[in-house]
């Protein structure tokens, strides 16, 4: 099938290429399975989100959603484009910090907060998204007895449908996250009430995988209107954050996703954006948290085929499957899939691809034409560089594979594949166990 591949791969000679390295060379020399990455599409892409938005205003800051992949290598490749981050746990806080992002770039969020990286932030001066009046009161407690101010916003669930999968669509009324339009102004009479808190933004985040930029210009106007109310409470807004989920297209066939692309998302927001804040007169920075798009595209899964098998239907047994892939099995996800290796050749019969897993789910792609695949071809997962490797796991004690970094043509490491060693590296003997 003729697929429309993103501008980080290429086809010649019937091999897959992704910025500019052969995969076939590449699964030779790093071996399988593998993460593969065009970094300069990951640079491109944060300067175009970038871009579309300062058409509107200069007071525009991403924040990447580092959950997507916070591989320290892409976390520095974004850091040094001039990315923030939002970071959801002391781990990806590290992380971020580490890359080179400033913590005034950085937003804590989170639903279930540690008190001890709630102090963590505290200290280094990250800003925090407090998703209930229990964390505000906690947080009180802990800058006064830090002595230090912190600069919070709350989340704003604006309690909007948005056409995604359930467990993605992160503002609809039952979500788990933030708190209603209707109890937040509250909140932040409490927050201005603290000493050591000064509640200084405002945060939402409708969900992920959006395909359709309507709903972020709904939750969009919902946010500006709480934020003209917290206005008049005394608040000075400092920046309002709405959060990642613009989509991408994951089907590349004949019936291609209809992705928007972020002038699209900048043209339906950002107008409601700047409009509320003249009529507010305010001036707070617009903050954005893209995740899935600026990295979802960039990189690829190469896997190997361990054995083809014809009964009911053809299963491509591989040797990646969702302990390194999860999407597929967890959220019933569509990613394309090409044979790296016969890239030009015709389709000729249809396959159900499937990992190394014990268990019936592990299927990376069911019922694909593809051309006639044989042990020891390479398949290729497309749109593997979001939620992919970050959502990896050793089940069935299978080691993480490696992620190898490609720029122009150029590819290394940029974390080695685990090894038995690694599984077993956090295991402590029980003294009646040991000889
Ligand atoms: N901001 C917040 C507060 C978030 O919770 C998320 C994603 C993002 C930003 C980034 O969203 P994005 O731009 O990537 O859509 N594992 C799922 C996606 C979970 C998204 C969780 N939150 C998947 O593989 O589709």
């Amino acid at each position: 099938m003729n697929l429309s591949l993103p501008s980080s791969l290429s086809v010649k000679d019937g091999h897959l290429f992704c910025g500019g390295a052969d995969c076939v060379e590449l699964a030779e020399k790093f071996g399988t399975p593998l993460y593969v990455t065009d970094e300069l599409h990951i640079v491109e892409n944060f300067r175009r989100y970038e871009a579309a938005l300062k058409q509107y205003t200069d007071k525009v800051q991403l924040l990447y959603a580092a959950k997507a992949n916070e591989n320290p290598v892409i976390m520095q490749t974004l850091a040094a484009e001039g990315a923030g981050a939002d970071v959801f746990s002391l781990g990806e806080m590290q992380a971020a910090l580490d890359s080179g992002m400033p913590a005034e770039k950085l937003l804590f969020n989170g639903s279930s907060k540690t008190e001890a990286a709630l102090r963590a932030a505290i200290e280094k001066g990250i800003k925090i998204s407090v998703d209930s009046v229990d964390e505000l009161r906690q947080i009180d407690l802990i800058s006064r007895e830090m002595q230090k101010t912190v600069k919070i916003g709350f989340r704003c669930n604006p309690e909007i449908d948005v056409p995604t999968h359930p467990k993605i669509a992160t503002g609809i009324k039952n979500s788990k996250f933030g708190i209603p339009a209707e109890m937040i102004l509250d909140a932040y009479r409490e927050a201005l009430s603290m000493e050591f808190v000064e509640p200084v933004g405002m945060h939402c985040h409708i969900g992920s995988q959006i395909l359709e930029v309507e709903p972020f210009g709904i939750a969009c106007g919902v946010i500006m209107k709480v934020a003209a109310e917290i206005t008049k409470l005394g608040v000075k807004l400092e920046f309002v954050d709405f959060g990642g989920g613009l989509g991408i297209p994951y089907h590349r066939g004949e019936e291609k996703d209809a992705a928007p692309t972020p002038e699209e998302y900048a043209a339906a927001v950002m107008p409601v954006f700047v409009a509320a804040c003249e009529e507010n007169g305010i001036s707070p920075a617009f903050w954005v948290e893209p995740g899935r798009w600026m990295v979802g595209e960039s990189t690829v899964l190469l896997t190997k085929v361990n054995s083809v098998k014809k009964v009911h239907k053809t299963f491509v047994n591989v040797d990646a499957g969702f302990n390194l892939l999860i999407r597929p099995a967890m959220y019933d996800s569509w990613h394309e899939v090409m044979v790296a290796n016969k890239a030009d050749d015709e389709d000729t019969g249809v396959y159900t691809v499937t990992g190394p897993i014990c268990e019936t789910g592990d299927i990376l792609a069911a019922d694909r034409k593809l051309p006639t695949v044989a042990a020891g071809d390479l398949i290729a997962v497309l749109d593997a560089g979001a939620y992919g490797y970050a959502m990896s796991s050793q089940y069935n004690s299978h080691p993480r594979c490696a992620e190898v970094l490609v720029r122009d043509g150029q590819a290394e490491l940029m974390r080695r594949a685990e090894t038995y060693a690694d599984i077993v590296r956090t295991v402590v003997i029980p003294s009646w166990h040991r000889k």
